[in-house]
């Protein structure tokens, strides 16, 4: 199948367009590249557009024969949304209301999404199962959760099938290190301890180390990028054989601390990680897990390289290599 992912030049985009290709599809990265890198586009044409744009969206639909399309494209920093919420909803619920337009004019039904575990917001429960209640706390999430509700209604309304795929802490690299995470600004866990033990970023910041867990520090499900982007590759043969419409968790299952993350880069680089231990933050919630038993079910797919052990090496021999060859950036 010839499929369009949008945000392809991004990090999660990137390890889809190599899982997509691998699975024997035709994967068309389009992506306006305002946070894509160019050396991430390494299996298939870029087409340089903005899903703000309705017309650039439907003729990279029409000129490349496009039969299903991946949606990863969107503005993804938390803190930031907090503050500007107006280009969250642009550019993540606005955006996909184009995409779905378009889609819907030139005749393509099929979507894969990029949703979030931030539409649980602070869950009751956890492991979290796929119906527990949607309750961001926060515009990124609120906007992912948009997103999804207009998927059900384009279901219903226009004959789509969607696969809404709820992301928890995406980590790690391509094993081949041929691409991985850069981020500007970073802000996730891993890559901030990585470069911390490489000595180019300060000190690790610990938020909280009271909290109701194991070592009072924050616990999270981190899935191995591969991981995450064979499941799109999956999702899409799900909807092309006639699956329906649904969402599903992306995780491992895994609670993993803060500070198994830290003693996971130590262990991995022999390298101690210096970091500062500070109050919690507000709104983060305590512990984040997936129950993950649906995306099993309905794609066959399970993880395989989401130990943490795997996942910081994979990352180590990219950030590494990152630092090597000039594609770091703050
Ligand atoms: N990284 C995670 O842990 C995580 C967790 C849950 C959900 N997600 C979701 O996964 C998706 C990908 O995340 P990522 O970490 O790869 O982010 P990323 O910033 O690396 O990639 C996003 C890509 O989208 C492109 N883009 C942004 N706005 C665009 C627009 N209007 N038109 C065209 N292209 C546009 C950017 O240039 C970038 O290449 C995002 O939607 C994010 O919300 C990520």
């Amino acid at each position: 199948m010839k499929i369009l992912i949008c945000g392809g030049a991004g990090f999660i985009g990137s390890h889809v367009a190599k899982a997509i290709r691998t699975a024997g599809h035709v994967p068309v990265v389009f992506d306006n590249m305002s946070a894509g890198h160019q050396w991430a586009v390494q299996w298939g044409d870029l087409v340089k557009g903005d899903l703000l744009n309705r017309t650039e969206i439907e003729t990279a639909l029409r000129e490349h024969k496009i039969e299903a399309v991946v949606q990863l494209a969107g503005s993804i920093n938390v803190g930031e949304s907090m503050k500007d919420p107006g280009k969250y909803f642009r550019n993540n619920f606005s955006i996909t209301v184009n995409l779905l337009e378009a889609m819907d004019a030139v005749g393509v039904n099929l979507l894969v999404f990029s949703s979030t575990a931030a539409v649980y917001g602070i869950p009751e429960t956890s492991p979290i199962p796929e119906d527990a209640a949607k309750a961001p706390i926060n515009p990124y999430g609120e906007a992912k959760y948009f997103v999804e509700r207009l998927l059900d209604w384009y279901t219903k309304a226009r004959g789509f099938r969607c696969l809404a795929l709820r992301y928890f802490n995406a980590a790690g690299a391509d094993p081949d290190a041929q691409i991985g995470e850069m981020h500007s600004p970073e802000t996730h866990l891993i890559p901030l301890v990585i470069y911390g033990a490489l000595g180019t970023r300060p000190p690790v910041k610990v938020f909280g180390t009271d909290y109701p867990t194991a070592d009072g520090t924050a616990v999270r499900d981190y899935i191995h990028v591969s991981d995450l982007a064979r499941a799109h590759a999956l999702g899409v043969e799900y909807l092309s054989r006639g699956g329906q419409s649904t969402a599903v968790n992306l995780g491992s299952g895994e609670g993993i601390s803060v500070m198994d993350v830290l003693k996971a880069v130590e262990k991995v680089s022999g390298k101690p990680v210096p970091h500062e231990l500070f109050e919690r933050r507000a709104g983060d919630p305590p512990h984040l897990v997936a129950k993950s038993d649906l995306a099993r079910q309905v794609l066959g797919w399970k993880p395989e390289r989401s130990d943490i052990e795997t996942i910081v090496r994979d990352a180590w021999v990219w950030s590494e290599k990152a630092l090597r060859e000039g594609l770091y950036s703050e």
